[in-house]
């Protein structure tokens, strides 16, 4: 029998990079996948042809009613719900505070931070109705260090952080497990955008040396750790903020 058998899983942002590793690797555990965010031609294509279970609908995640509409979609097909991951997200770098429009500092904040809040706030209930379950948010190593110029980016991700351990505590009593996942450098259209952006990795306050694992993660090895802490293997982590990093924040200098 596969690990997550019959789990019913929302994973956001979906169609491409972290979020498409791990609704691949859960469809290939066994899960059954439902898949929002953007980018829907990649998403349908993505999904097209893995069997019975697996859906794209493509949901912009700073629309409420998109979301409950999504959600709706969701219960019709599955008629239950076992876990969340929240995916979805923007980098923007390159900008002090002062040199933000209103606009900029809000999309972030909207798309990273508070998508979590609109989704959570239509699933949580249904992870109660199925007796417990669990959420797992990707937030970044900007949550606890950062590089200069990201503003926006380094508190939307520390947001995520506080967001899950509230979670974790006010949804313990529902059998919800809720934790978040510092991510480092991996090889997604996000960091490959970025190391554009800034001119190369040295621009962005990257350097891969031998104090730590030096190389840019595949996506796959954020899905796996991401898998672990949504199954019943971590049925005794809640609160936390787990490094997948490579040992980046392991280094002071
Ligand atoms: N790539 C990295 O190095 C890295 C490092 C730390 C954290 N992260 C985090 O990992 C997560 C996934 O990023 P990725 O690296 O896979 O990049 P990505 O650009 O491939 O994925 C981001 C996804 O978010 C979706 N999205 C963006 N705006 C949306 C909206 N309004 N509504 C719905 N979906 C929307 C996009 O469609 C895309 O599928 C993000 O939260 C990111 O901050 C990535």
């Amino acid at each position: 029998m596969s690990r997550l058998a019959g789990k019913a899983v929302l994973v956001t942002g979906a169609a491409t990079g972290i979020g498409r590793a791990t609704a691949e690797y859960l469809h290939a555990e066994g899960a059954r996948v439902f898949g929002i965010g953007l980018d829907g031609d990649e998403g349908r294509a993505v999904y097209a042809g893995k069997g019975p279970g697996p859906v794209f609908r493509e949901t912009d995640l700073t629309d409420s009613d998109a979301v409950k509409s999504a959600v709706t979609d969701l219960m019709e097909r599955f008629n239950r719900l076992d876990a969340v991951i929240n995916c979805a997200g923007i980098y923007a770098t390159g900008k002090r505070l002062e040199q933000l429009t209103d606009a900029e500092w809000e999309r972030t904040i909207a798309i990273n931070l508070t998508a979590i809040f609109k989704v959570c706030r239509e699933t949580l209930p249904l992870l109660r109705a199925a007796g417990g379950g669990s959420v797992v948010n990707i937030a970044s190593v900007h949550a606890d260090a950062t590089v200069p110029g990201v503003p926006a980016y380094a508190a939307s991700k520390a947001g995520v952080v506080g967001l899950s351990r509230q979670m974790a505590l006010d949804y313990a009593v529902d059998h919800i497990r809720v934790n978040a996942v510092l991510v480092g450098s991996v090889a997604t259209r996000m960091t490959l955008d970025g190391l554009e952006a800034a001119g190369g990795a040295e621009a962005l306050g990257l350097s891969f040396d031998s104090n730590r694992i030096a190389r840019i993660a595949d996506p796959r090895e954020i899905a796996t750790a991401i898998g672990f802490l949504m199954s019943d293997e971590a049925s005794f982590v809640t609160g936390s903020a787990m490094q997948v990093d490579g040992g980046m924040l392991a280094r002071l200098l």
